[in-house]
């Protein structure tokens, strides 16, 4: 089971209650790989996927309005990420097989929220703290 520690927040309400959000339903996915509700599963993943596109758009929105100086470098980051889903979406399809594509798709949804989503976004967190007045 994955927690949202305070080393992740970004003290911005919004963003920090989406990935709050995030790591609940990748707890349910996995919940549900462990109880080999795989079918279930594959549209909790495509909720996931699409929950953390419109996350996406709401942090691009937030960082543009902030004036933050990386804001191009971090959209192209989302925009790899949104092709990473694409192959999560395809390992969900998978999961229903095999016990290999089950492990495969665990592991990838944890790295994927971990350390591509939450941690990329503690490079704006300075940014963010110091425009507070
Ligand atoms: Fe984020
Ligand atoms: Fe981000």
């Amino acid at each position: 089971m994955v927690e949202f520690s305070e080393t992740f927040e970004l003290d911005c309400g919004e963003l920090d209650q989406d990935h709050r959000r995030l790591i609940e339903m990748l707890n349910e996915i996995v919940a549900m790989l462990d109880d080999g509700k795989t079918g279930d599963c594959k549209s909790k993943v495509q909720e996931f996927v699409n929950f953390s596109k419109a996350h996406f758009r709401r942090e691009e929105r937030f960082l543009a309005k902030a004036g933050y100086p990386g804001l191009q470098e971090h959209c192209a980051h989302h925009i790899r990420l949104n092709k990473k889903m694409d192959h999560i979406l395809e390992f969900a399809d998978m999961a229903g097989v095999n016990e290999k594509a089950r492990e495969s798709l665990k592991k990838e949804l944890v790295f994927f929220l971990m350390d591509d989503v939450i941690t990329t976004d503690l490079d704006f967190k300075s940014f963010v703290e110091d425009k507070r007045p």
